[in-house]
């Protein structure tokens, strides 16, 4: 069987680049994106490209080339779903906020509305993919959903989680370590492969049953995430030893068993997967009363929670206990370099901790608008959207943010912050000038000889 329509429904950070590149890659597939959220398509849609909803280099060079000729962006969910052999669910699978599971299991009722959707309109067999991450065992609810409601067609179900990376999500996709497809039909399962190997080297593809490929997802996510919060938890180990955290990384990064990748001490990890993946499987593990293995996992969650309010101590008690009324600059807001996404970004958290003690902060971040920094605080509900407003500046101008400054915290690691002029920023600055780098960022020793109190992460 050889596709030649594809709809993906939510054209988000995963959604967006991911068809983009189908698209790129399979010029005789017609591949649309649709989504509810009409600003977003129009975003998408926009003569622009400097104006795509999300940011990813050299994602505009690739919507230049598809867009139009093979890919479309749009509202219409019905018609888009009508048309297509094949269907991607990627919509957004945030964390519960309400009933069982708060706090910790996926909220999967826009996966149900995307089922129940497909199944009302489609009069013709649909391979249905789910790209969005979810506990295991979802593809079992959507075939249920889908041959229940339905109108009598076929449905087959296959999981292709998506491990492209924020940020790289270009080169990610252009050249993927692997593609996972699991699936029980064979038939549809090769569909899908053919769609890959257009780009992809066949040994690349990997193909597994549904329930291996779910659960990948998310072990590939907690083992990432695992070993950062494990060379984070040696970073304080570090600190108080007098051990350097980057020369252990290197040193144990050498070692092949251990591989040098991922092993970069920071202020914490952040983004919509990890720490999500992790409430998933921990979840998961609770529901089979699996409480040593639910037990392993939290604490990768724990000891990230502790990195970034150890920051936070640690910029208070270094400027004498108090922050109140203290100008901190924030240089980055988004939850890594190279992208615009601010979901369980650190700096969110090391804010709302010195808000708590009436810090004024100022942020600038290349990316990230004002708009929705004050978004992500305000979701936090820990004070008023007038006292956030009150509290917290955002500028455009990142020497705004500095000039004038008790202290600099390092929250993303945005190459720009390397090349300041650090010697006017230090000019600007009250004295002691303090630096806090929770990327280990910046050049200790350029810093301490222009007269700045530096602290890094593990140093
Ligand atoms: C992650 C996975 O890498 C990707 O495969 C999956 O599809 C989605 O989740 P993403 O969240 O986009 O991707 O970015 P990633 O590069 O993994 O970084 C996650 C967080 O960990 C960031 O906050 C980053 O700053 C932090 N990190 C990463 C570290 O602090 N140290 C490291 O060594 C690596
Ligand atoms: C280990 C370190 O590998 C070595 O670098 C250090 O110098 C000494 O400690 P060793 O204990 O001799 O070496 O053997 P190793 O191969 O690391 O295995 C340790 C244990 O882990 C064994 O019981 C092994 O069966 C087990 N193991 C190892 C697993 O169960 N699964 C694996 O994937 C690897
Ligand atoms: P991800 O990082 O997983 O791509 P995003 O939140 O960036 O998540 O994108 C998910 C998109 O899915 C959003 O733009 C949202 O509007 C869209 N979406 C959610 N439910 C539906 C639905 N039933 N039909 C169409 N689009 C949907």
């Amino acid at each position: 069987m050889k596709i030649k329509k594809i709809t993906c429904i939510g054209a988000g950070y995963v959604g967006g680049p991911t068809m983009s590149v189908i698209a790129q890659k399979n010029p005789n597939v017609e591949v649309t994106v649709v989504d509810l959220n009409e600003a977003r398509i129009a975003a998408w849609n926009d003569d622009d490209l400097s104006l795509l909803p999300v940011y990813e280099p050299g994602l505009d060079a690739v919507v230049g080339e598809a867009r139009g000729r093979n890919l479309f962006f749009s509202t219409d969910v019905d018609k888009a779903i009508d048309e297509a052999d094949m269907i991607f669910i990627s919509v957004n699978t945030p964390t519960k906020t309400y009933g069982k599971g708060k706090g910790q299991a996926a909220d999967l009722k826009y996966i149900e509305l995307c089922a129940r959707q497909i199944a009302a309109v489609a009069k013709s067999d649909k391979i249905v993919v789910e790209k969005s991450t979810l506990p295991v065992r979802t593809a079992e609810a959507l075939k249920s959903i889908l041959d229940n409601t339905g109108n009598g067609v076929n449905f087959h179900i296959l999981s292709n989680p998506e491990f492209l990376a924020e940020g790289t999500a270009v080169t990610d996709l252009h050249n993927p370590d692997r593609v996972l497809i699991g699936g029980e039909d064979a038939e549809a399962i090769e569909a899908l492969v053919q769609v890959y190997e257009a780009w992809v080297p066949r040994e690349r593809i990997l193909t597994t049953n549904l329930w291996s490929s779910e659960l990948s997802k998310l072990v590939a996510n907690a083992f990432l995430a695992q070993r950062v919060s494990s060379i984070n938890a040696i970073s304080e180990l570090c600190e108080v030893t007098g051990a350097n955290v980057d020369e252990v990384s290197r040193a144990i990064g050498q070692d092949s068993r251990i591989g040098a990748k991922f092993l970069k001490a920071s202020v914490g990890f952040g983004g919509s997967c990890f720490q999500k993946d992790i409430l998933n499987l921990v979840y998961i593990a609770r529901t089979y009363n699996l409480h040593a293995v639910a037990d392993y996992w939290e604490q990768v969650i724990l000891l990230n929670d502790h990195q970034k309010s150890r920051f936070a101590e640690k910029i208070i008690k270094t400027m004498y206990n108090t922050v109140n009324g203290k100008q901190i600059a924030f240089l980055g807001w988004a939850f890594k370099k190279d992208t615009n996404d601010t979901r369980e970004s650190a700096a969110i958290y090391v804010a709302d901790h010195l808000l708590e003690e009436e810090a004024n902060i100022i942020v600038y971040d290349p990316k990230v608008s004002a708009e929705q920094i004050y978004k992500d605080l305000d979701y936090l509900g820990t004070r008023s959207p007038e006292e956030n407003r009150r509290l917290v500046k955002v500028v455009t101008d990142p020497y705004e943010a500095l000039d004038g400054a008790h202290a600099i915290a390092v929250l993303t690691e945005w190459d720009e912050f390397k090349g300041y002029d650090w010697e006017t920023i230090k000019e600007g600055m009250k004295r002691p000038s303090f630096v806090f780098d929770g990327r280990k960022l910046l050049d200790r020793k350029q810093l301490e000889e222009l007269g700045f109190s530096y602290y890094a992460i593990g140093e």
